[in-house]
């Protein structure tokens, strides 16, 4: 079975709704940048082990990913989620991890890299908005797109009613990526791109003919 660990910095909802999607998938660990993120307890409380690498602690962003990469090594993780994890990774770290670490993120990207994207969104006037679940790599946001929800913008949004019509989705998309990712049906394209293969089905099952 897949072994995975999930990053986080902060509240933890999108870890948590991946903990609690019954995945084909075994959570060796929850790691924070931050001791006091509130996502370690609701973890802790699943019945996950969890580790804090506190940046304060390091000199140097390379020290920093170098301890990270220990931990996450130490669980033998063969997929690393990122959750709401707040910290600019080394080129180094991500390609340590390369076609292996997700990211979610709060946008239809390439659309609004970066922080504070509802506000973003509800400045640029666009009517669609939303989340991605992608691979990471080194540029910031900018990995192959593995899943995206699109949301309404209504008239009267304000970031805060708006985030949380996409972070409704985000929980809803990121498992389904972990998902396929766990039974082996993301397949990097020639140009680049995440085609998602059909599921197999189990031997003796009825297949319909739409598939
Ligand atoms: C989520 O909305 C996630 O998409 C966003 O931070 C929030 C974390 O919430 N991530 C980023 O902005 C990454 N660039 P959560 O801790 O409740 O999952």
């Amino acid at each position: 079975m897949t072994r995975a660990v999930v990053l986080i910095s902060g509240r933890g909802s999108n870890m948590e709704a991946l903990l609690r999607a019954g995945l084909p998938v075994e959570f060796a660990a929850v790691i924070s940048n931050r001791a006091e993120a509130q996502g370690l307890a609701i973890a802790r409380g699943l019945g996950v082990d969890t580790a804090v690498v506190d940046a304060r602690e390091y000199a140097d962003r390379e020290a920093f990913d170098a301890r990270l990469a220990e931990v996450i090594d130490g669980h033998r993780a063969d997929l690393v989620c990122l959750a709401g994890f707040m910290r600019i990774l080394s080129e180094g770290f991500v390609e340590r991890y390369a076609g292996r670490m997700l990211n979610i993120h709060p946008s239809l990207l390439p659309l609004f890299t970066g922080l504070d994207t509802h506000a973003r969104a509800l400045a640029a006037g666009v009517k669609l908005h939303g989340c991605t679940v992608h691979f990471v790599t080194p540029e910031l946001d900018a990995g192959p797109i593995v899943v995206q929800a699109a949301v309404p913008v209504l008239d009267d949004d304000t970031p805060e009613s708006l985030g949380a019509r996409v972070l409704a989705q985000e929980h809803r998309i990121y498992p389904m990526a972990v998902r396929w990712f766990a039974e082996g049906r993301l397949e990097a394209t020639q140009d680049g791109r995440v085609r998602v293969k059909r599921a197999v089905a189990p031997a003796g099952a009825l297949v319909s003919p739409a598939g």
